[in-house]
This record gives structure tokens, C-alpha cells and sequence, in this order.
């Protein structure tokens, strides 16, 4: 439930987020992981709300007292930061804080989410893409095309992003406190088949792992001496939520992570939107590859639909998706989609052709999508 406190190991903790069944009306909550190494105390993002905030400071209360304390960002994206202004509360001798570089201009949330709207917007019509609370939707889309006429089509699309967003408030990022990743030397970590790059924190408490695929400043975490991995976004079903996204390196990531696993380097596994703790490592792998498995599966029925009818639009493909829900990975994706997750299957359709390669053409909105 939102805001348990779910003790995973000795000194580590999970702070329980939640996925909303209506992600129209309540916000999807990150889980949040603290940590306790002798006197420093991590905290990997900060969630959303006064539930989870209350939770934090219950826990932080009770490692009292702290000598280092230190809040890593997985990345930018609202749903893992809102309560980061808790920095300034933390009775702590030294305080730092942590994100990406890339991630500082996802903070400013209207700005970036109008320009990810407006690309998205040349393909297909982003608010007919909805399929519940279709009538706000379809309304907010008509207001857009009315606003910009009078003050142009970003303008009006960023009046109409607080929409979306507003149900995250208060959102207080603590950009004051934050310094980048990249200004610590960047080391070589060798987990897993493959080595990673990334940062170490304290005495190897925390080591920060570069995956940059759920978002450009995305990374994931593992605490050595649990063996714990913690994944973040990068787990979520849809590898390509949003056009910054890079599906590719999602793959890569989770292909580092199974071979981790199949190392005996992770004992416990958690992520951001999976509300639970994995302690069995076969368990971990089975995810792990059913994850890769419904991705492979989801790019090779776009590519048989878009082979057997070259020249549909998103929504048209989209159609011709929801025919085939008895391929598991495809009822997998419909059932995740909005209002169960943020994104709708709409956005991660145009996103996976992209990164597949097809070819488009047609006026905005109402591209058409060629086999590559
Ligand atoms: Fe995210
Ligand atoms: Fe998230």
C-alpha cells in the first residue's frame, strides 16, 4: 500500500509508491529505497505526495543520527522527485545530491513535456490518442487547435499540460541542491558479462550504473552489499515512453542485468513501478527476459501489421492492435496502457515504429507508416 515501509534487508528499505488503476485522476508514485551504511544514510528518489513524504521522514527520524546523507535521482522524470525539497530538512553534518545531467531540464515540467507533446503531435493527434475519459480529451484537443491560432501551437499546448500534471503537486525538486553525476569521476564497474559506467558513493555503498534508456539521465542502483539491484524506470513495461527515450539502451541495460543475475550478483531486485521485492533470483531472470520477450514480440506484430497494410496511421494501427489481444505480450500492452499507466499504447506505437525505422509520410498529425 502507499507509503509502506517494507524493511528488504538489514538497513535497506523500500518505501511502497503506487500505480493508480486511474492515472487520469491520481498520481503514479515511484518507490523510493533508503539505505543505511555506518553513519551515512542514501535515499534514491523521493516519490510523490504526503503519504510517502510522512513515510520518509518517519525513517529518516529513526536513523538519527547521520553524519552523510545523500539523495540519488534514478532521473528527472516528476514521479521520482516531488518530495526532493526534504534535502533541506535532514539533520545531516554533509548533504549531497544527485542527478544526471541531462535530467536538469526535465525539471521544468511544462517546458519539457510541450516539446515532447509537440513532437509527438506531428505524427498523429497526441489527445485523441486517450481511450478513457475520451470526452476531456478529445475536448482539451479542440481547445488546443482553437488556442493556437491565437497564440501558436507550443504556447497552447503548454496551457494545456498542467492537465496532466497538476495532480503531482506540490512538485518541489530541490534544484538548488543538486549537483550533476558527471561532476565525479565517471569509473568502470565491472558487473555482470559486460562492464558498466557509472559512479561509486561512499565506501562502494552505492553504485550508481549508467543506462540512459527510460530518459537521457536515467540510471539504475545496486547496494554490493546486499546484492541489491534496483532498476528504476527501466523495467517498466514500455521501453519508449516518451521521444528522449532510447529503447536500445533500455535492451542493453536489462541484458546487463540478466547476466548479473545469472553471476549470483543480484539476491534482490526492485524497480519503481512494480510495488514489491524480488528475492528469488530465477524470478529476477524470468522478468527480466519476459520484459526483453514482450518487446521483441511487440516490434515484430507492428512490423506483420504494418506488412500486411502498408500506409496505416497510428490510430488505424492502433485498431488493428487491439484485434490481436490474444498474443500475450499484446494484452500485456493494452492492459498496462492509460488509465492503468501514464502513457497511452498510442504514444508507444509511434515510438517503436520510430525506433524500428519505418518510414512515414503525410500532413501533421496524420502520418502514414511504411514497413522499413
Ligand atoms: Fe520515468
Ligand atoms: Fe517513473
Amino acid at each position: 500500500m502507499l507509503g509502506d515501509i517494507i524493511e528488504i534487508a538489514e538497513r535497506l528499505w523500500l518505501i511502497e509508491g503506487e500505480m493508480p488503476r486511474d492515472n487520469d485522476r491520481y498520481p503514479d508514485a515511484a518507490n523510493v529505497i533508503v539505505y543505511r551504511r555506518d553513519d551515512r544514510l542514501y535515499l534514491i528518489d523521493s516519490g510523490v505526495g504526503p503519504v510517502m513524504r510522512a513515510s520518509l521522514e518517519r525513517l529518516i527520524e529513526k536513523n538519527r543520527p547521520i553524519r552523510e546523507f545523500t539523495l540519488l535521482n534514478s532521473h528527472g522524470h516528476i514521479d521520482h522527485i516531488a518530495n526532493n525539497d526534504l534535502m533541506a530538512a535532514v539533520p545531516a553534518a554533509s548533504k549531497h545530491h544527485y542527478l544526471s545531467a541531462p535530467g536538469f531540464k526535465l525539471l521544468d515540467g511544462p517546458r519539457y513535456f510541450t516539446r515532447l507533446y509537440d513532437t509527438m503531435n506531428t505524427y498523429y493527434d497526441t489527445f485523441a490518442g486517450f481511450q478513457a475519459r475520451q470526452l476531456k480529451y478529445r475536448a482539451a484537443g479542440l481547445v488546443r487547435d482553437v488556442l493556437a491560432f491565437g497564440v501558436g501551437k507550443k504556447r497552447a499546448l503548454r496551457m494545456l499540460i498542467p492537465l496532466g500534471t497538476r495532480k503531482f503537486e506540490p512538485v518541489r525538486p530541490s534544484r538548488d541542491t543538486m549537483e550533476a553525476f558527471e561532476s565525479l569521476a565517471r569509473q568502470r564497474i565491472p558487473l555482470g558479462g559486460e562492464a558498466w559506467t557509472g559512479w561509486v558513493m561512499g565506501a562502494n555503498d552505492v553504485l550508481v550504473l549508467e543506462d540512459r534508456g527510460h530518459s537521457p539521465d536515467h540510471m539504475l542502483f545496486y547496494i554490493p552489499e546486499h546484492r541489491f539491484l534496483y532498476a528504476g524506470d527501466a523495467t517498466f513495461e514500455f521501453f519508449s515512453v516518451w521521444p528522449d527515450a532510447n529503447r536500445n539502451a533500455t535492451r542493453n541495460s536489462i541484458a546487463k542485468c540478466v547476466q548479473m543475475v545469472k553471476r549470483g550478483q543480484v539476491q534482490l531486485f526492485a524497480d519503481a513501478h512494480h510495488h514489491k521485492v524480488m528475492q528469488d533470483p530465477h524470478a529476477v531472470g524470468a522478468f527480466l527476459e519476459k520484459l526483453l520477450g514482450d518487446d521483441e514480440t511487440f516490434q515484430r506484430v507492428l512490423g506483420g501489421v504494418l506488412g500486411d497494410h502498408p500506409g496505416l496511421t497510428i490510430p488505424e494501427i492502433y485498431a488493428r492492435l487491439r484485434h490481436r489481444r490474444h498474443i500475450p505480450a499484446v494484452r500485456t500492452y493494452l492492459d498496462r496502457e492509460f488509465p492503468h499507466a501514464p502513457p497511452t499504447l498510442q504514444a508507444v506505437i509511434l515510438l517503436t515504429l520510430l525506433d524500428m525505422g519505418c518510414r512515414c509520410e503525410g500532413p501533421r498529425r496524420k502520418k502514414r507508416f511504411y514497413p522499413v
